[in-house]
């Protein structure tokens, strides 16, 4: 391996990352794993250099405080503990270390080198998938976001011909985005690519439904399907790929800490088709991923991209979705985007896109009066998409995108701007 690690046990803290962000920051990889992790567990790791019991607010679970096996003081390996009671350690803090104390406790004591930096991160990554994988298949969902994307060049790097990557295009997808994964993974990096268009499908199920969660539930359950069906194709895959990233961890809920919700990316295929996963970025913070996508050389468009719902434009066509309406706010939501990287937005705000309701409203168009669609622009700013505020837009750039939307995309007569904070309002309008 070609780096050092701190290793932090997570005995209840709610500030596992801020540490672990505060030691990469000192050029040193560290990785969070579960407060019962074994001697044997620990030994496999390589290059661990330190520990930090990281204890805090969660140590209690279900009425037990949560402890570290007594053989793990007995590893040789330098400890520290923070906010977690034990007269085993030599070192410990009542309050997160300063950079001062846990830089001595790195360098001094545990003789790290600060050697983490994306390039020795790729090279260990690639030689534990090949490890873990040997000589096996691995199937991998590439969905073209930026966490199945850098997975699937992570993976191609590592193991090349034994990846098969499947994706489906589920009618739903922004404007030649299907297309572009195709190019880069198919023809760019040779990738095996199943590219499956399973739009008829999707739109046939959801044909008639106007529920928000029901038409989740319809896209999220057929998705799974296909994929599937994918996968019974195949012959001698063993494992799964995923873009799992250390967010979705926690959100997914940890030993520790409850869950805030369940995460696409763990679990739904059948019992009979479980596979050993294989999760290359599962230590990884979002801005890491997209660092490591650039070191895997992607096209800056693919790694620095917005983020795009799951149901992709499918919460965005509201009500029960039309093939018209559908085609029309894919049209509307391209011109956005394009306009909005003219004006550089692209670079500067978090999320937007185009929504179109399902009602009519009455325009002029060819001196006749017509009914058209209204199309509805959000562009909202946030840290962790819990709270959000809007893009205080140039009138003038707005002006031009209604022109274009309205002259480009003739059943659309009504472009308006979305001024709502969330809360009250959320990010999207389903
Ligand atoms: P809301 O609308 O809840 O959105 O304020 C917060 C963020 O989550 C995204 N979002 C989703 N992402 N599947 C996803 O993968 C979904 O069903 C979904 N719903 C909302 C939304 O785009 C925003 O970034």
């Amino acid at each position: 391996m070609k780096q050092d690690m701190i290793v932090i046990l997570d005995l209840g803290s709610t500030e596992n990352t801020v540490i672990a962000r505060q030691i990469r920051d000192m050029g040193v990889y560290s990785e969070i794993h579960p407060h019962d992790i074994t001697l044997d567990e620990l030994n496999k790791l390589e290059n661990v250099k330190g520990i930090v019991l990281n204890g805090g607010e969660n140590r209690v679970v279900d009425g037990a405080a949560v402890e570290v096996a007594d053989e793990l003081y007995g590893c040789g390996i330098p400890m520290i503990s923070v906010d977690y009671p034990t007269s085993k350690c030599a070192k410990k803090y009542d309050t997160l270390p300063s950079d001062a104390e846990l830089k001595a406790f790195i360098f001094d004591e545990c003789k790290a080198e600060a050697n983490w930096n994306m390039k020795n991160f790729i090279e260990d990554q690639v030689e534990l998938v090949r490890r873990q994988v040997g000589d096996k298949k691995v199937l991998l969902a590439l969905s073209g976001g930026v966490d199945s994307s850098v997975v699937a060049a992570l993976l191609l790097k590592a193991i090349g011909d034994q990846l098969t990557c499947v994706h489906v295009n589920h009618g739903l997808m922004r404007k030649n985005e299907s297309e572009n994964v195709v190019a880069v993974f198919k023809n760019q990096l040779n990738a095996n690519l199943i590219y499956v268009d399973a739009t008829d499908r999707f739109l046939d199920k959801l044909a008639g439904v106007a529920d928000p969660e029901q038409k989740r539930k319809i896209i999220g359950g057929e998705f799974i399907r296909v994929f599937e069906e994918e996968a019974r194709k195949l012959d001698g895959i063993e494992f799964l790929g995923q873009g799992t990233i250390y967010p979705d961890i926690i959100e997914s809920g940890t030993k520790t800490a409850k869950a805030v919700k369940s995460h696409h990316n763990v679990g739904g295929l059948p019992e009979d088709l479980q596979f050993a996963l294989v999760e290359p970025l599962a230590q990884l913070f979002k801005d890491e991923v997209r660092a490591c996508g650039v070191e895997l050389g992607l096209p800056a468009e693919m790694v620095y991209r917005q983020p795009f719902p799951g149901p992709g434009l499918g919460v965005r066509c509201l009500g029960a979705i039309t093939r018209e309406r559908l085609g029309a706010l894919r049209e509307a939501d391209a011109i956005l985007r394009e306009e909005f990287a003219k004006a550089g937005l692209d670079k500067k705000v978090w999320q937007y896109f185009t929504v179109i309701p399902d009602f009519k409203a009455v325009g002029v168009r060819d001196n006749a009066r017509s009914m058209g669609y209204m199309c509805v622009i959000r562009a909202v700013n946030t840290i962790d998409a819990m709270t959000a505020t809007i893009e205080r837009i140039d009138y003038d750039i707005l002006e031009k995108i209604a022109d274009r939307i309205t002259a480009e995309v003739t059943s659309i007569n009504r472009v308006v701007y979305e001024i709502t904070k969330k809360p009250v309002a959320t990010i999207e309008f389903e």
